[in-house]
C-alpha cells in the first residue's frame, strides 16, 4: 500500500497517488485544518506538563522568598578603579578600542554595500520577468478577487506555491514573480490552514466551488473552512466595475483606455457563462450573485501560465 504520511515521508510515490491520496491522508493526520484526535490529545499532555512546571515554579519562587528575609541596608565596598591603557595587539585592535570610530566607519562599509545592492534597481524599469501570457483579471474576477479580500480567505489560504519538490508535486507549478504582477495587493498570505490556492484554478468544475462555498464538509469530508452562506443571498455590484478599472490602471495594470465603459458587458457576459455552466450540472443560480464572481476568481487563479507555457516570454 502506498505510504498514507503524504510526500514529507516518501518521496518516491508519483504526482497521481499523492493527488489521489491527499484526502484520504490529511484527514487521517492532524494537518491543513482537519480534526485529527490525536494532534489534540498530545497538545493537552503537552500543555499539562507546561502548566505544572509553572505551577512547580510559581511554588518554588514563594517558598524561596518565604525562606529569606529582608536586609534594609547592606554596606558595601570596593576599591578605586585604576586607571588602565591598553596597547598592543593586532593592528585592528587599535580601531576597536574606539567605538565611535568604529561605529562610523563600519556604517560607511555596510553603507557601500546598500549603494551596490541597490542602484542597480532603480535604474532598470522592473526587475520582474512579465511572462506574455499573463493577463489582467477580467472585471467579474476582480470583483470575486475584492469577495475574497473581504472574506478573508487569505488568512487560512496562501496563493505561493514554493519551488519545492513536496510543494510541486502536490500543487503544481511553483509560482512566478511574474504571475503577480496584477495583482494589488498582492494575496500570497503566510498562513495555510487550508491548502495553497495558486494553483487551484480548473482543479475543480464550477459547480464543485458552488457546492464547497456553501458548505465545505459536502465536498470535503471533516473540513473545518467556515461556510459562505452570504455569497448565495448577496449581489455584487455593477456600478463600481468602471472606477475599479481605473484604479487598476493607476496602479500600472495595462487596460485599454476607455475599457471601463466596455468592462460591464463583459461582466455580465462572463458572469452569464459561469450560471450556464452551472445550470448543466443542475444548479439554477441567479448571475449577480457574489459566489458566481468568486467562482470566476478562482477558477481563474494560477491559471495564466497553465495555457500558453511555450510562449512565455522572458
Ligand atoms: C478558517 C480557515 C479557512 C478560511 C477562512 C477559508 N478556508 Fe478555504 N479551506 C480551508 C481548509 C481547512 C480547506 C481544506 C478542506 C476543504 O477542502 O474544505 C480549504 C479548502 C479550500 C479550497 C479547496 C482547495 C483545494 O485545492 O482542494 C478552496 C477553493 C477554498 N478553500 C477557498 C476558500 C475561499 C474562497 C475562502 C474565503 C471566502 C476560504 N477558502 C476561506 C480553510 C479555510
Amino acid at each position: 500500500m502506498p505510504c498514507p504520511f503524504m510526500h514529507h515521508f516518501c518521496t518516491n510515490i508519483d504526482v497521481e497517488t499523492i493527488y489521489r491520496r491527499w484526502h484520504f491522508g490529511v484527514s487521517q493526520l492532524p494537518r491543513n485544518g482537519y480534526t485529527g484526535g490525536a494532534m489534540y490529545i498530545l497538545r493537552a499532555f503537552g500543555g499539562t506538563l507546561y502548566w505544572i512546571g509553572s505551577l512547580v515554579m510559581v511554588y518554588n519562587l514563594m517558598k524561596t522568598a518565604a525562606a529569606g528575609k529582608f536586609l534594609a541596608n547592606e554596606e558595601a565596598e570596593a576599591p578605586a578603579l585604576e586607571k588602565k591603557v591598553i596597547t598592543g595587539g593586532h593592528w585592528h585592535a587599535a580601531l576597536e578600542r574606539r567605538p565611535i570610530q568604529f561605529t562610523i566607519l563600519a556604517l560607511i562599509a555596510i553603507l557601500i554595500g546598500g549603494v551596490i545592492e541597490m542602484v542597480p534597481t532603480f535604474l532598470i524599469k522592473s526587475n520582474i520577468p512579465t511572462i506574455a501570457s499573463v493577463k489582467p483579471y477580467t472585471p467579474l474576477e476582480l470583483q470575486g478577487r475584492d469577495i475574497y479580500i473581504r472574506e478573508g480567505c487569505n488568512s487560512c489560504h496562501s496563493q505561493m506555491v514554493r519551488p519545492f519538490r513536496w510543494e510541486t508535486e502536490r500543487y503544481g507549478e511553483y509560482s512566478k514573480a511574474g504571475e503577480f504582477v496584477y495583482d494589488h495587493p498582492f494575496l500570497w498570505g503566510s498562513k495555510r490552514t487550508g491548502p495553497d490556492l495558486h494553483r487551484v484554478g480548473k482543479k475543480y468544475p464550477d459547480s464543485w466551488h458552488y457546492y464547497h462555498m456553501y458548505d465545505p464538509t459536502s465536498t470535503s469530508q471533516g473540513s473545518l473552512m467556515p461556510r459562505y452562506p452570504w455569497l448565495y443571498d448577496n449581489y455584487y455590484s455593477h456600478e463600481n466595475i468602471g472606477k475599479k478599472i481605473s484604479a487598476m490602471r493607476t496602479l500600472g495594470v495595462p487596460y485599454e483606455e476607455g475599457y471601463e465603459d466596455q468592462a460591464l458587458a463583459d461582466m455580465q457576459q462572463q458572469a452569464d457563462k459561469i450560471a450556464a455552466q452551472l445550470k448543466v450540472e443542475n444548479i439554477e443560480t441567479d448571475p449577480n450573485l457574489e459566489i458566481i464572481a468568486l467562482i470566476a476568481y478562482l477558477q481563474r487563479l494560477g491559471t495564466d501560465i497553465k495555457v500558453q507555457e511555450s510562449t512565455a516570454a522572458q
